[in-house]
């Protein structure tokens, strides 16, 4: 099968989405693969899949965790896309802003070229954690409750301390706090603030489990695979989320609860259809007082959840064998 990933993007998730490539490439490696980056200047280039070794991982800093090398391998094509439009697929592993927010889904839409991912409008109410939470509401998923602050307007909140903070729309962890008291509270603001004039403040709820189901739909089936994340004393920040890789065989050794699975795939069900058909995606669920809240939606999950599919490259083939046709309005 020829599957066209495109990855990079100019958003602080640039880094990740490298990461994802790469990990994908070897999870991939009977498919035909296309390889096209794209750098934070918004520039494509074709990668030769040979020279996506040229990474380097550097602890500290998160912007030089991974760094693609474009001096050998890399050229630039202005036509990229009209190039790969009619034989790929293209499997779009554009994380953050610019790539994940419906930016890239409207491109591809608007060259008519067929794409694993987010449509525009599953999309613009994932990646944007406010709007996830009018989604929420709007099909009767319960979620963790939230205020919303402005940049422009000075607001106290009334959710009581410990609270999160998070800008609107970022993934990874960037930008976001745990906030134990109101000192700490105009630090936490003016960091998500840096990223987004939008932020989420919800209770930090301790003692909650979390589970992670991954999705996608193949014909009228949704295909769910679910794990239990191991319990965590402290907040994983962007590095022991990304730099720690001994996580992701922790988590397929959880035992979940027939019922829990029930209520969990239900909630999924809910929030997938009829809006992220020719997606895979991710959704992370508190379980708080036995109560199920869902905590995010990741459209573009970190390298694609790869590792909660014991057979992935059967799960991209039945995607996209599933793929929804572009409405012509
Ligand atoms: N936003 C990252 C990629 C994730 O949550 O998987
Ligand atoms: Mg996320």
């Amino acid at each position: 099968m020829k599957l066209t990933i495109l990855f990079g993007g100019a958003s602080f998730e640039h880094e990740i989405s490298i990461v994802s490539a790469i990990t994908l490439k070897e999870k991939l490696s009977n498919f035909d693969l296309t390889f096209i980056f794209c750098d934070s200047d918004h520039t494509f280039y074709l990668v030769e899949p040979s020279k996506m070794k040229a990474i380097t991982f550097s602890k500290g800093e998160h912007k030089k965790m991974a760094q693609l090398s474009l001096t050998q391998g890399g050229f630039m094509q202005k036509s990229l896309f009209s190039k790969t439009a009619y034989t790929n697929v293209v499997l779009n592993l554009i994380h953050g802003g610019d790539g994940e927010d419906g930016t890239i889904s409207s491109l591809l839409d608007f060259y008519a070229i067929k794409y694993i991912g987010p449509r525009t409008d599953a999309s613009v109410f994932s990646f944007d954690k406010v709007y996830t939470k009018y989604l929420c509401d709007a099909i009767g998923v319960k979620s963790v409750p939230y205020e919303v602050l402005k940049k422009s307007e000075q607001k106290d909140i009334t959710i009581g301390y410990p609270v999160i903070v998070k800008p609107s729309r970022l993934g990874s962890s960037i930008g976001v706090s745990i906030v134990k008291d109101e000192s700490e509270m105009d630090y936490a603001l003016d960091t998500a603030f840096e990223f987004d004039d939008t932020v989420l403040v919800e209770p930090f709820l301790e003692g909650v489990k979390e589970y992670n189901l991954a999705g996608y739909k193949s014909g009228d089936e949704i295909k769910f695979s679910i794990v239990e994340e191991p319990h965590k004393e402290e907040f994983l920040d962007f590095e022991k989320k990304y730099m720690d890789f001994s996580r992701s065989e922790q988590v397929l050794k959880a035992e979940i609860p027939e019922d829990l699975v029930l209520k969990l795939q239900t909630n999924f069900k809910k929030v997938y259809d009829g809006l992220f058909e020719g997606a895979l995606i991710r959704c992370d669920f508190f379980v708080h007082n036995d109560e199920v809240l869902l905590n995010e939606i990741n459209p573009i999950p970190g390298s694609m959840a790869n590792y909660l599919f014991e057979d992935f490259a059967t799960a991209i083939e039945e995607l996209s064998g599933s793929l929804p046709q572009k409405k012509m309005i």
